[in-house]
């Protein structure tokens, strides 16, 4: 019996060597252990075996049984080797040149962002950052927003899962949520509470809203947001840096104007149109380009400036809507496609 299943466990080995796909190592896992197998045949003899013989014969069973379990795993951590590069194709050799030398371009959109940046800071503008995951505080309630205020139901938007408070939510209001932002205002409630005024920041980032995309939304876009707190800034103000911000991107020849609406945090609030017509492309008198104001006194309040002292103007825009009529793009979801043959057209 012993010399059977040696033989049994050759046979099997040399076998089980030459396997290689699935289907081949199924069969001869059947035709060893399955219900007609050999060494299943020999397990089922071990009853006609005289009692005396059967505990040495069972353990050399068991150990030709494992030896062969062992075989049938290293054919099938051979075939998932296999299977594995056959997905990955030849080998990879990084010391050939790459087919596509030279440089890379920058995104479009990083291209109109570091511009509009780069004009603010002429005009005495900070950069300043914040998280896009941002607590209800920071995004409404310090923008006079509260949580039953009308404004709000629109930019209710992403909350994260109760779960996913992590340490001191927040100092501010109790059982607040964490939601990424609805806009970029946020960073202007974080800059006033690091210091006293004056205060001049641009904040861009990354922005999210419940949109269903098509050819001008994107539930996931990009913004700028703008503060300047000082004492007697005006309308005036207000509208001659977004003249020159405007022109100084896009060129002589475009034009702004204001439309009175209602935000929380500013008062008075505009919407704000753009009308660059020297464009190519631009097939419309006014595009709508952001939202601005000046700071509603109670922001201030909010953020400890004395609202009798400090006035100051902020405003929003979109970067992709800019830099769609810069470049003539008509699609806005081309930005985030990642197709070279649309990002190679672009360089600083
Ligand atoms: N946050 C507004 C939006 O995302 C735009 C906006 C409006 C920004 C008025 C402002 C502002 O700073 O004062 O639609």
């Amino acid at each position: 019996m012993s010399g059977h299943l040696t033989a049994l466990l050759e046979k099997a080995a040399l076998e089980l060597q030459a396997v290689r796909a699935r289907p081949e190592l199924e069969a001869a896992k059947a035709r060893y252990v399955g219900p007609n197998g050999e060494l299943t045949a020999v397990m089922k003899q071990m009853g006609a075996v005289p009692k005396e013989e059967r505990p040495a014969l069972g353990r050399l069973v068991n150990e030709s049984k494992q030896k062969l379990q062992i075989l049938l795993d290293a054919a099938l951590a051979r075939i998932d080797q296999a299977e594995l590069a056959a997905q990955l194709g030849p080998p990879l050799d990084p010391t050939l040149p790459s087919p596509q030398p030279g440089p890379g371009t920058f995104h479009p959109l990083t291209l109109v962002r570091e511009e509009l940046c780069r004009i603010l800071r002429k005009a005495g503008f900070a950069v300043a950052d914040g998280p896009e995951v941002e607590t209800e505080f920071y995004c409404f309630d310090a923008l006079s927003t509260p949580t039953d205020h009308p404004a709000r139901d629109a930019q209710d938007t992403f909350y994260l899962p109760e779960a996913a408070r992590f340490g001191n939510v927040s100092k501010h209001t109790p059982g607040e949520r964490y939601l990424l932002r609805t806009h970029t205002s946020s960073v202007q409630v974080r800059a006033m509470l690091k210091g006293p005024p004056p205060i001049r920041i641009v904040s861009p980032g990354r922005v999210y809203r419940r949109d269903t995309s098509d050819a001008s939304h994107s539930a996931n876009f990009h913004q700028l947001e703008c503060l300047y707190v000082d004492r007697n800034v005006t309308v005036r103000d207000l509208k001659s840096l977004l003249d020159y911000l405007f022109e100084s991107l896009l060129g002589p020849g475009t034009k702004i104007r204001f439309r009175p609406h209602y935000f929380s945090y500013t008062e008075p609030s505009f919407e704000v149109d753009l009308s660059a017509r020297h464009l190519p492309k631009v097939n419309k008198e006014w595009i709508e380009i952001g939202g601005c104001g000046i700071v509603d006194p109670s922001v201030f309040s909010t953020v400890g400036y004395d609202p009798e002292i400090w006035t100051g103007y902020a405003f929003g825009m979109g970067i992709e809507r800019l830099a769609m009529i810069l470049y003539g793009i008509d699609d806005i979801r081309a930005f985030y496609q990642n197709d070279l043959r649309f990002l190679n057209q672009f360089s600083p």
